[in-house]
């Protein structure tokens, strides 16, 4: 087929007019080095579309709209030539765009967007949020993306070293950040930094240049209206010669989360070689009015009906209205299926009261999974967390509500009990014991308030370990946690460690949201085998347990980019000062005295056992649980085994096994701790 067409056009070349084939040459030459575009406004803007994104009547690019967990992409129809040959620099480029962002809650981020340079077009396979419609859980990082963004970011996702919830960033291959910076400029009159917030549905400008033989790149933010700002908010001297191929996509995608952001391009200019040719700001497309509030207030309408005539008709059209509204208002969905765990249902009214109609007030955070209220149920007077998880699936919420009731029966004081359930089109509520000390996280790395000291630390773990155990062994089947985190550990009124939101991240295994970041767990705590199998176990809950472990004793998250890149991750960082014999030194330096350095060292080391390399080289949560109380002896055997070995490049006995051949640490409870 191939062979035929090619006989076919080269025939056609012999038999084309000379003028023709010297056209066809010219246009050849033209799309190669069609490196040059300017729109000043999307109007008559040829562009490959995709997702979300659409070009509006008014002449706007609007990547995303108010859709959540979804992506949107635009990029220029034809790949733009970025090298002379493969083994050459890469060509100076520049760019020059105006965005808006217009938020759902003007305080709260739901992802972002990024100008991309890309190989390819195709992004079926990316997630939206913090993935930004670029990445997947498999493919972040991988060098063999060849993929150029910068990053606007408006969510704080402190797992992937998110520097705040407003910031610009360098993405090379993956979703982390080489570099990023607050967003906002430094202005050229007195010098003086002024943020900018990428949420305040303001346009703004950007400018990105690439000096291919110096390596430099420059990204400056400004508000629109403002010339150039002279100094550059991001300048990084980067070689790109490996990264961007000879032909790359330059465009935009950006994503939602649970909630949703209108991302707007108004005028995009772009050039290789050359100084960019600046917009025409005032020929730009308007942005829509006030976006975030739809409703249109209501026209004047001059009555001459006898006034008695027309309240009446008022009024009674009114209170129709209020009835139909409020029928409206507290709809549930109820099916038959339903039956069964009638006694967990909770009303939608109930709920609504609770929280004076969901009120922004009530709002205690927004998470992987959805919005979280804090409210009071009106008859009972109790104290409740209300989650809002939306989906789409039907067939799969059967599955899940089930399974999450099921899990209702879980009882420990160490797992934050579920309470009830309630229902609504494309939404399940879930109700859980309200906990005052809110989550674990917040103490570790809130600022300002006292911090958490080793005592209550320690009991923290071992609260959690406890509950962890219950769940994989000692309830009547076995729970896998799946995203165990100190965000996911809250405090209750005596400060014990609770584990919440189990079994969440089983709605999207059965499809039922759509894609998130919560796939499989949270970047960094995630065990290496999972990307290999997508299996989880309860050997990858250890291995995040173990990160856990880690995260409460030295105080930091699991991946800091800010830090010196020999201790941007933890895990990695504990283990060099094991391997020095430095160990205690990498605690949270903020404890000052206040530790003991047996626990806090048996911590340390259990962190990294739980984190080994071979599942089946990690305890069970029984013997982790019999390690933190001192019932069996510690197998430092086994930690100096892995210090003495690259950890990738030797096999491991199980950890059973290790304990085995060293008839000495073998002890009853060892063995009898597999069931
Ligand atoms: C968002 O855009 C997509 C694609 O254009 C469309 O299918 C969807 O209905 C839109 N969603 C909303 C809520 O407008
Ligand atoms: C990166 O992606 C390539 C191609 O998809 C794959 O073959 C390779 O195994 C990936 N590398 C890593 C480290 O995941
Ligand atoms: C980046 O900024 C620096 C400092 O302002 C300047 O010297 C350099 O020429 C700029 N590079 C590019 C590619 O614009
Ligand atoms: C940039 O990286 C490429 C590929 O690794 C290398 O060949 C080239 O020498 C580098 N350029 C400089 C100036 O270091």
């Amino acid at each position: 087929m191939v062979a035929k067409n090619h006989q076919t056009t080269t025939k056609f070349c012999k038999m084309m007019p000379l003028k023709i084939f010297i056209w066809a040459l010219l246009l050849k030459l033209a799309l190669l080095t069609a490196g040059d575009f300017t729109y000043n406004g999307f109007k008559d803007a040829s562009l490959s579309l995709d997702g979300l994104a659409t070009l509006t009547s008014d002449g706007l690019l609007r990547l995303t709209n108010s859709s959540s967990h979804k992506q949107g992409h635009a990029f220029a129809t034809l790949p733009l030539q970025f090298k002379k040959s493969s083994m050459d620099k890469v060509i100076s480029f520049s760019t020059t765009f105006v965005f808006a962002i217009v938020p759902e809650y003007p305080t709260f981020g739901n992802s972002g967007f990024a100008f991309v340079l890309s190989p390819s077009i195709h992004f079926s396979q990316a997630l939206p949020t913090y993935y930004l419609g670029l990445f997947n859980t498999t493919n972040n990082g991988n060098q063999s993306n060849h993929i150029f963004a910068l990053e606007f970011d408006t969510i704080l996702n402190p797992e992937i070293g998110d520097i705040n919830d407003n910031h610009v960033g360098i993405d090379i291959n993956g979703c982390i950040s080489n570099k990023s910076e607050p967003a906002g400029f430094t202005s050229d009159d007195d010098g003086q930094f002024k943020n900018l917030r990428l949420l305040s549905g303001e346009p703004m400008q950007v400018w990105i240049e690439y000096d291919g033989t110096n390596m430099q790149l420059n990204a400056t933010l400004s508000p629109l209206w403002t010339s150039k700002p002279k100094n550059a908010l991001l300048s990084s001297t980067i070689n790109l010669s490996t990264i961007i191929l000879d032909h790359m996509y330059v465009g935009f995608s950006a994503a939602t989360g649970v909630g949703y952001s209108y991302h707007y391009i108004l005028g995009w200019s772009f050039k290789t070689d050359g100084k960019v040719p600046e917009l025409n700001i005032s020929s730009l497309p308007r942005l829509p009015r006030a976006l975030t509030s739809f409703k249109e207030k209501p026209k004047a309408i001059s009555i001459w009906l006898p006034l008695s005539l027309s309240v009446l008709v008022l009024m009674t059209a009114a209170s129709a209205k209020i009835i139909m509204v409020r029928k409206k208002r507290f709809l549930e969905l109820r099916e038959d299926w339903e039956q069964d765990f009638e006694l967990h249902r909770l009303s939608y009214k109930q709920l609504y009261k609770a929280t004076r109609g969901f009120k922004d007030e009530y709002l205690l955070g927004i998470g992987g999974f959805g919005r979280v209220y804090r409210g009071v149920l009106p008859d009972s007077k109790v104290e409740v967390a209300i989650k809002k998880v939306s989906h789409e699936s039907r067939q799969c919420v059967r599955e899940f509500v089930a399974e999450i009731v099921s899990l209702g029966k879980l009882q420990h004081r160490n797992l934050v009990p579920l309470l009830g359930y309630c229902r609504r089109k494309g939404e399940l509520i879930l109700v859980y014991e309200y906990m005052p000390n809110r989550s674990l996280d917040k103490s570790l790395f809130g600022e300002g308030k006292s911090i958490l000291g080793w005592s209550q630390r320690f009991w923290i773990i071992k609260g959690v370990a406890s509950g962890l155990l219950y769940m994989h062994e000692d309830w009547e089947r076995v729970v896998i946690h799946r995203d165990i985190k100190a965000s996911n550990v809250l405090l209750d009124g005596g400060m014990n460690g609770r584990l919440g939101d189990f079994g969440l991240a089983r709605l999207y295994d059965h499809g039922g949201v759509p894609k998130t970041t919560h796939l499989a767990g949270t970047v960094g705590y995630l065990a290496p085998e999972l990307s290999r199998t997508c299996r989880v176990t309860t050997s990858s809950d250890v291995f995040a347990y173990g990160v856990f472990l880690l995260e409460v004793a030295c105080g930091r998250r699991p991946i800091e980019l800010e830090k010196p890149e020999n201790q941007q991750v933890l895990l990695d960082w504990v283990f060099a000062n094991l391997r020095r014999g430095t160990i205690l030194e990498t605690r949270d330096q903020r404890l000052g005295e206040d530790y003991v350095a047996e626990e806090l060292e048996l911590v340390l080391k259990l962190g990294l056992l739980c984190t080994h390399p071979s599942p089946t080289a990690r305890p069970s949560m029984r013997q982790v649980t019999q390690l933190l109380h001192g019932d069996i002896p510690f197998p430092d055997l086994l930690l100096n085994q892995l210090c003495a070995n690259d950890p990738a490049s030797i096999e491991y006995e199980g950890f059973n096994a290790y304990v085995l051949s060293f008839p000495s640490l073998s002890s009853e409870s060892f063995l009898s701790s597999r069931r």
